[in-house]
């Protein structure tokens, strides 16, 4: 009458459990996504995302510093600009804001921490999508593949020109890897990175970060993000990356895309990035103010589960506090 097998055993103590746990959460795994706003003189809250702030200049690099203390892996930049125009001139202007930020924070913080910058347009143009429009003969307009690369060029000298090591190319336009790859070695920045967003869905998870970086956006982005039901398409876009010389790999969002984080790093020959989206953050925070989750738990375990499935590191907008609470774990 008595089980033959008692997995229990492994669970009896918390010795027991520590010895036996599979998966590993480190601080350095983590990467903070930050907003920077121009002319702001103080953080602005997002109220979408409690506890996630637009900073200003000033508090930017103060939260930075923070954050690299507290043993973060690195930064992603986001600019949130004043002014928006058809092509995001800002996103290459040399005094835009996420050049600005990004040359602020490499002298403060030098090789200390990797400093990724967001390559991507939709923060600076005022139609909100991420690259530049066409006018088709039916008057419609539709994003311009092969002009947005351009642009996207030049945005990646100007972000390497600002000292960011990594570059995240989030466009989903088809060659940007490629291109960017080709320009900044052309330019003399052999050295700069590249972290593909690979596979990134056209997902509703994103309604927060449109708040947060005061999105223009009116429609969607489903002639460039990928359809949420697939997952094949992941593949190709990943093996497509790689050949145009991706450092680095990107799922995006994370929480419903597991099998594709799953799929990604079982193909992967470079490290493999997911990131942890606004929305996703969002509903945590919601459910935690009404009580109905307990904060820290919820959040390691969802940091936890997105290692498991084979992520590599992890853009997290909790990446700073769970860094400090995985510190105290470890003493
Ligand atoms: C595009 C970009 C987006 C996010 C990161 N880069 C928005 C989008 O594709 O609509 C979303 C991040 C998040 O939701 O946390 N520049």
């Amino acid at each position: 009458m008595f089980p033959e097998h008692r997995p229990r055993r492994l669970r009896g103590t918390a010795a027991m459990r520590r010895l036996v746990s599979e998966t590993t959460l480190r601080p350095r795994q983590l990467i903070l996504p930050m907003f920077v706003a121009e002319g702001a003189d103080a953080p602005r809250p997002i109220s979408s995302m409690p506890g996630v702030v637009q900073h200003s200049r000033d508090s930017l690099r103060k939260a930075a510093v923070e954050a690299v203390r507290a043993g973060v892996g690195g930064l992603m930049l986001f600019g949130v600009p004043k002014v928006h125009d058809a092509v995001g001139s800002g996103a290459t202007d040399e005094n835009g804001v996420l050049n600005v930020a990004l040359r602020d924070l490499r002298a403060e913080l030098g090789d200390d921490t990797v400093l990724m910058a967001d390559t991507c347009l939709d923060e600076f143009t005022d139609h909100g999508h991420c690259g530049v429009l066409r006018r088709g003969e039916a008057g419609e307009d539709t994003v311009d593949n092969d002009a947005t690369l351009e642009r996207y060029a030049e945005m990646a000298i100007a972000q390497a020109r600002a000292g960011a090591h990594v570059l995240g190319p989030s466009g989903m336009m088809d060659g940007q890897v490629g291109v960017i790859r080709r320009a900044l070695d052309d330019a003399g920045y052999a050295d700069t990175g590249i972290l593909a967003y690979s596979a990134k869905y056209a997902s509703a998870f994103y309604g927060p970060f449109r708040e947060a970086v005061d999105s223009q956006l009116k429609g969607d982005r489903k002639t460039y993000q990928q359809d949420p039901g697939n997952a094949r398409e992941a593949l190709r876009e990943i093996e497509l990356d790689l050949a145009e010389g991706a450092d680095a790999i990107m799922v995006k969002p994370a929480l419903s895309y597991l099998d594709v984080i799953k799929a990604a790093a079982e193909l992967s020959p470079v490290p493999v990035a997911a990131y942890n989206i606004s929305g996703e953050y969002a509903m945590v925070e919601a459910a935690v103010a009404n009580g109905w989750l307990e904060r820290e738990r919820t959040v390691l375990e969802v940091l936890t589960s997105i290692r498991r499935a084979g992520a590599d590191m992890i853009l997290t907008y909790w990446a700073a506090e769970a860094a400090t609470w995985l510190d105290r774990e470890k003493a």
